[in-house]
């Protein structure tokens, strides 16, 4: 088990329907705590460098499209195993396919509107968080409740961005 900082965004249709803070609590209540967080409008820019592996891809431009169709929230979520754990509870791409349980799953029907992006490893998180944050927005805190999360009753190691 290793802390990891992944980067979460919740997309401008997970914002335009009001999910934000259903979002927000079902990570808070799994034991994963924020290490910010900001409301954005992203540019074309910032779609690109996010998108660059799928540019060429036939959904490219649908994708830019909608990513800056309205503002999202850029996160970056903090606990151990944070990018596998939040990648499980975001589920499957398309919304007709997320097991129930899982955000997509219970709120998303769509491919390309599909609430929530996760990244899927630490080399992406780190990647993405870049595009959207600085180094110092990212908060390194003691989190409180970490010990009665884990089964390790001690905080140990550091808990950097
Ligand atoms: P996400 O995993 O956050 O980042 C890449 C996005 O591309 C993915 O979510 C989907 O929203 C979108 N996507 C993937 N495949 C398709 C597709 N075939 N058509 C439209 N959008 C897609």
């Amino acid at each position: 088990m290793e802390l990891e900082t992944t980067f979460v965004m919740i997309k401008p249709d997970g914002l335009q329907r009001r999910l934000l803070g259903e979002i927000i609590s079902r990570f808070e209540r799994k034991g994963l705590y924020l290490a910010a967080m900001k409301l954005i409008q992203v540019s074309d820019d910032q779609a690109a460098q996010h998108y660059a592996v799928h540019e060429g891809k036939p959904f490219y431009t649908q994708l830019v499209n909608f990513i800056t169709a309205g503002p999202v929230v850029a996160m970056q979520w903090r606990g151990n195993d944070a990018i596998h754990l939040v990648r499980t509870m975001v589920g499957s791409t398309h919304g007709r396919d997320a097991a129930p349980g899982t955000i997509r799953g219970d709120f998303g029907i769509s491919q390309s509107d599909n609430l929530i992006h996760a990244s899927d490893s630490p080399e992406s998180a780190s990647a993405e968080a870049a595009i959207y944050f600085a180094p110092e927005d990212c908060l390194d805190y003691t989190p409180t409740l970490h010990p009665w999360h884990y089964d390790v009753k001690e905080r140990t190691g550091e808990y950097p961005c």
